[in-house]
């Protein structure tokens, strides 16, 4: 009936999530509010551990995009579903740290880590820095000198395809601020750089081509180009590569007329290409990596609002301002984004009007939901916009100075509060 399927309607025709009245998480937290399943997150986890396992005989491992939503529970979620973690900066890496997250399996991203990132990151023996470039493999090199380590690396490749778009095109993607290209022998040329340095460690390829993708073709395009690769660089210089991280970016539904394909169909069909290039090249199968962020927490994750002044202006439009907006959900702003919402007091009411959902920061643009069908709704009522997991929280803004909602999980019927709201003193903490 919704767009996500952790929701239902309980006795009180209320919206529920993970089984839990959003109207009492309101009450007993207070609004702005985001609400994730933590149930349906770890059912998310165990689809692509378990596609692993199915089509990949167990070689593989799937990483958690932490960048979609971090923080110390949700690091706690992934070691306890046997994830590794993907991280992209310092503060990414201090909350794996912080939550004890198994520093082996922590992959470390990024075009522009500096030297006290590198530094900290090979202090706390972070599993792996997929280096991104030249520059960054010389840094890194020194670094692990001087502390006396060999760290083990994978290379940020741009296999040339560029999956952002609807239809998705091979064309373009040199043009891009992250790693190094292959069709230019770039990526060929600084990996056999690398594996002549002291300290470095040659273990893998990596390749991101995009984020809410719905074709399963790019990624099916992207495994064939790496894992040649991978066979390129055994015949032509010796070099053995033992793991393919093959990124993530599966699309979500946001809205009904969003399709996505299922997560393991993914797995099961970049796994057979990757097999058939290996057996026809005569190349050891590597290990498989899977980077999925959006699509383990944003369909479990919703953000819960009371609405303001709703101002009707005749001919013109409906806004509908809530308690919350750009600051706790820039998407629509940066990417025009489209998402789906609900009263929170009968969700299934006929959608009557055509309204626009509008945030309360001091900017035109501030706007969450542009022209949705939406019942009737009034100062006071409560409205859940959906599908809010990933890129909300871990995007939010003290824009205006707005302190940011706390985010509370649901499993097996209960609610706990995982971050807590920020107060005013949060606010000005660090003014001096
Ligand atoms: N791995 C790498 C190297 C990435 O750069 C990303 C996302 C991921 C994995 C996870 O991709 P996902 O499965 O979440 O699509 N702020 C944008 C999304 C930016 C994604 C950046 N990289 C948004 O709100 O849509």
């Amino acid at each position: 009936m919704f767009v996500m399927d952790c929701l239902g309607v309980n006795e009180k025709n209320n919206l529920t999530i993970g089984g839990v009245d959003v109207a009492e998480l309101a009450q007993e937290y207070q609004t702005p509010l985001y609400v994730m399943d933590e149930d349906k997150i770890r059912e998310n986890c165990r689809c692509y551990t378990g596609a692993m396992k199915r089509y990949y005989d167990g070689n593989g491992l799937v990483l958690y995009a932490s960048k979609a939503f971090s923080c110390l529970h949700i690091c706690r979620i992934a070691a306890e579903e046997g994830l590794g973690l993907d991280v992209v900066s310092d503060g990414e890496l201090y909350t794996a740290i912080k939550a004890g997250f198994p520093m082996d399996k922590v992959y470390f991203h990024g075009n522009n880590k500096t030297e006290d990132e590198l530094t900290l990151a090979l202090e706390n023996n972070v599993g792996r820095i997929v280096v991104d470039n030249k520059f960054e493999l010389s840094l890194l090199s020194g670094i692990a000198g001087r502390l006396g380590k060999e760290v083990a690396v994978s290379f940020r490749i741009k296999p040339g395809i560029d999956a952002h778009t609807h239809d998705f095109i091979m064309t373009g993607q040199i043009d891009s601020k992250f790693g190094v290209a292959l069709e230019t022998g770039e990526a060929e040329e600084i990996i056999v750089y690398a594996s002549q340095l002291p300290n470095i460690n040659v273990v893998g390829v990596h390749c991101h081509i995009g984020s809410q993708i719905f074709d399963i073709d790019p990624f099916l395009l992207a495994a064939d180009k790496m894992t040649s690769l991978i066979a390129d660089l055994k015949d032509r210089h010796g070099i053995v590569i033992s793991e393919l991280n093959l990124g993530g970016g599966y699309g979500i539904k946001y809205t009904s007329s969003d399709d996505p394909v299922p997560y393991d169909a993914y797995i099961k069909s970049v796994s057979e290409v990757v097999k058939k290039v290996c057996a026809d090249r005569g190349v050891t199968l590597p290990k498989i990596l899977m980077e999925p962020g959006r699509s383990i927490v944003a369909p479990a994750g919703i953000t819960v609002y009371s609405v303001g002044a709703v101002k009707e202006i005749p001919d013109v439009r409906t806004y509908v301002s809530v308690d919350g907006g750009m600051a706790d959900n820039p998407r629509y702003i940066m990417y025009e984004s489209k998402y789906d919402a609900l009263p929170v007091h009968d969700p299934a009411a006929k959608r009557e009007k055509i309204v626009t959902i509008a945030g309360k920061c001091c900017e035109s643009g501030d706007i969450l939901i542009k022209d949705i069908a939406f019942p009737k709704i009034d100062a006071g009522d409560l409205i859940a916009v959906l599908a809010t997991g990933a890129y909300n929280y871990s995007m939010s803004s003290n824009y205006n100075r707005i302190p940011k909602p706390p985010v509370v999980m649901i499993s097996g019927g209960k609610s706990k509060l995982v971050v807590k709201r920020e107060s005013y003193d949060d606010l000005i903490k660090n003014d001096i």
